[in-house]
């Protein structure tokens, strides 16, 4: 496409990296006919034509733009206005001009005083790149690819001279972005003006102190990192400076403010706020390329397509450990956060769904170290210590996020908005503001009762009791949490059993919640107490290796530290019906929650009809019990499970289409399934998966592999990362023979 691209007649106005890097890029490439070129020196012209960029050049700018197709004028902020002047009388009627300065609002005034209000052949723009090197010789063709050029088209752009400018970028390989002209400004001052100006300042002042000598010669590390761009051309950042003078005014004032901050801080050895400055920056930093793509920092990088080609393996064998559990681990962060005094948290996941909360929480000004190797302290800001986010909170993949803040935010006197990924923005999130509604909390959701949640502040919440339509601990910890701060008592009755960790960590935290048969009470007013809380392996984590050890022969594995709380333990009760051998042995209790390690070994599992009273225990484990069932003896039927089809991904429509894919004769139902196993002598076929970016799809895939017959590729696998880091490496310990295909690295 970009082949295609042919300017006859282009001039160029000032002979510098920026713009003698387009101009070479798009040579090198055959887009251009004729160049004309034009400096203020005539060395660089001079240059610039012994060099091959330009054909021609005039010390009269009128003989250079005459009858060019398009102008770039790339010459310092404070110039433009008069090459405008310049040329104005000597461009041809078609001529299409373009720009690649810093500040767009600067040059947007010009061409309208200079060429009128309307004058709509001028496009702005802006390429993001650079070099410490400068000058014609400099140039670089490659400079701009894979490098964003921001386009600022104004409402009376003209649409082929905006075309014209875009594919020109684009035949250098840029991507290109659009945005308002004072949006522009006001980012770029934040990201860049602000950064140089602080590295000019902060160099000034230091080579000004009567110690300068001894600063310099030890100047390594900090210093020379920090003021790098320093070391810009001081002309160019004049004018940037003075151009984009407002937008930097405001980010510098806020800056002051901040620094006036840190410095009291210090002064007053104020080691919380220190940490809380540095945990946030660190943690901004370390994402800092998801955030200029103006992501979170939790979401999986949307271009890591990641693969699994998942081999037929070996037997798994060994003793390890899964990581931690997920909804302790965001419990834990909730409640440490709103508890009085430092939690220190253990075993903490690290996954990107614990990880969304706990940057929550972060945005919400509360002080969090780490993780570092499961390793989290809290640094609680008691129940009425939250503060407004700066922002919407980004939930990325994470349900359990958005549903228990939801109780939460409803309590808090700001308003705050949630968001999530594509596959969070479709799921039911009425569930939970039915009942906050009921409470007196005000909860807009989108179309269809989906995110993004906006949850009003300072409402006057009232304690309810509450039916729960459906099994769900998301739901039940959602109106709990809300009746932290509802006046009186709010009660919660459910139809099945569901995970209780919001129940048992709220008492570990010193808070009184009541449980009857299948009513949970609690009354606000209460405190909680910092405390220590060791979160057990995920049960959710170590049912692919329970699975994956039942169904392939030979295989004895035990599977440390996982939490066998009896609302979690459906898959081990599901296993055991069909003829699985498991023992839960040295059984103990650690912080409130019963922990085993877990034996599984391979045994000739049988299908089974599963009893519909398991379905809340095992409700995550499902994608690999269906492994499982395909691998048995006989028929297995699931019933009374419709709450699969609203999970990360329809578990049962991914799961049985999955299954077919791999010559398994599987149907899916309005609330389950049916699935005839393959029996001992059987196996899966090879085939590609469709994951559907879900995490528990991925993995119970990976495990099929075990018994597959040919190589099985499940495509879309990065979201393993929400509740697994380290899923294959951990697997390729216990025999699984998985290769990992695309991803950026990140
Ligand atoms: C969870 C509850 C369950 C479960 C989810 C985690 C929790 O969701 O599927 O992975 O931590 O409370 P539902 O409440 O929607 O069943």
């Amino acid at each position: 496409m970009s082949s295609k691209l042919l300017i006859p007649r282009v001039a160029v106005i000032g002979l510098g990296l920026i713009g003698c890097s387009w101009i070479k890029g798009l040579r090198v490439r055959g887009c251009l006919e004729e160049v004309r070129g034009y400096d203020r020196n005539l060395d660089s012209m001079q240059l610039a034509l012994s060099e091959g960029l330009i054909d021609a050049y005039s010390e009269n700018i009128a003989d250079v733009v005459r009858d060019a197709d398009l102008i770039i004028i790339s010459v310092p902020i404070m110039a433009v206005k008069s090459v405008l002047e310049a040329v104005r009388d000597h461009i041809s009627e078609t001529a299409v001009l373009t720009d690649v300065g810093s500040v767009k609002g600067a040059v947007a005034s010009d061409v309208a005083a200079v060429l009128g209000a309307n004058f709509s052949r001028f496009v702005l723009g802006h390429p993001i790149a650079g070099s410490e090197k400068s000058g014609v010789m400099a140039a670089n063709e490659h400079l701009y690819v894979h490098h964003k050029v921001i386009i600022t088209p104004q409402d009376h752009t003209d649409k082929d001279a905006l075309a014209l400018v875009r594919s020109a970028w684009q035949a250098v390989g840029a991507d290109l972005e659009h945005m308002s002209v004072d949006h522009h400004d006001e980012v770029l001052a934040a990201t860049s003006h602000l950064p140089h100006l602080l590295a000019y300042s902060l160099v000034d002042t230091l080579a000004n102190s009567h110690e300068n000598k001894e600063i310099f010669n030890y100047a390594a590390g900090g210093f020379r990192d920090f003021t790098r761009i320093a070391a810009s051309s001081p002309v160019m950042w004049r004018d940037i400076f003075a151009a984009n003078k407002d937008h930097l005014l405001k980010t510098l004032d806020l800056f002051s403010h901040d620094l006036s901050s840190l410095r009291a801080a210090v002064e007053q050895g104020d080691a919380t706020t220190l940490m809380g400055v540095l945990t946030r920056a660190k943690a901004a930093r370390d994402h800092f390329s998801k955030i200029l793509a103006r992501r979170a920092y939790v979401e999986p990088m949307k271009t890591a397509s990641i693969s699994y080609i998942a081999n037929p393996g070996k037997a798994l064998s060994g003793s390890f450990r899964v990581p931690g559990d997920k909804s302790i681990s965001h419990r834990s962060i909730m409640l440490g956060s709103l508890a009085n005094g430092t939690t220190e948290v253990t075993g903490f996941l690290e996954g990107e769904d614990s990880l969304a909360t706990l940057q929550a929480f972060r945005d919400m000004g509360v002080v969090i170290e780490g993780p570092h190797r499961g390793r989290v302290t809290i640094h609680g800001v008691g129940l009425h210590g939250l503060q407004s986010p700066p922002n919407a909170l980004y939930l990325g993949n994470s349900g359990t996020s958005m549903r228990l803040l939801a109780g939460l935010m409803a309590g808090q006197s700001f308003d705050v908005e949630m968001s999530g990924d594509e596959s969070l923005s479709k799921r039911p999130m009425g569930r939970v503001a039915d009942p906050l509604a009921l409470m007196g909390a005000i909860v807009d959701t989108a179309e269809g009762g989906r995110p993004p949640l906006k949850v009003k502040g300072g409402s006057d919440l009232k304690g309810i009791h509450y039916d729960l339509p459906m099994a769900s601990a998301q739901v039940k910890s959602c109106v709990l949490l809300a009746g932290l701060y509802a006046e009186g008592e709010t009660s919660v009755t459910e139809p099945a059993p569901t995970r209780d960790h919001t129940e048992r960590m709220l008492r570990g935290f010193g808070y009184d919640v009541i449980t009857e048969g299948n009513k949970v009470t609690l009354r606000s007013g209460g405190e909680l107490t910092a405390t220590e809380i060791d979160v057990p392996s995920d049960i959710s984590s170590a049912a692919f290796f329970m699975v994956g050890a039942s169904i392939m022969p030979g295989s004895d594995i035990t599977l440390d530290h996982v939490g066998i709380n009896p609302t979690r333990v459906g898959v081990i009760n599901i296993l055991r019906a069909m003829g699985g051998s498991i023992d839960v042995l040295n059984e103990r209790e650690v912080g409130g929650e019963p922990v085993a390690d877990i034996r599984i070994r391979s045994a000739q599992l049988k299908g089974i009809h599963i009893p519909e009273d398991q379905v809340p225990l095992a409700i995550d484990e499902f994608p690999a019990i269906f492994v499982a069932a395909a691998c048995a003896e006989g028929e297995t039927v699931l019933t009374g499970a419709e709450e699969l089809r609203v999970k990360e991904s329809d578990r049962i429509q991914a799961m049985v289409d999955g299954l077919v894919t791999l010559g398994v004769n599987a149907v899916g139902t309005e609330d389950g399934a049916v699935i005839q196993g393959f029996g001992p002598e059987g196996s899966f076929g090879g085939g590609e998966i469709d994951s559907q970016h879900d995490h528990r799809i991925a993995m119970s895939f990976a495990m099929a592999s075990l018994r597959g017959s040919a190589p099985i590729v499940i495509r879309d696998c990065a979201n393993v990362a929400t509740s697994f880091p380290g899923f294959v490496e951990l697997s390729a310990t216990a025999g699984l023979e998985l290769v990992v295909e695309g991803g950026d690295g990140e």
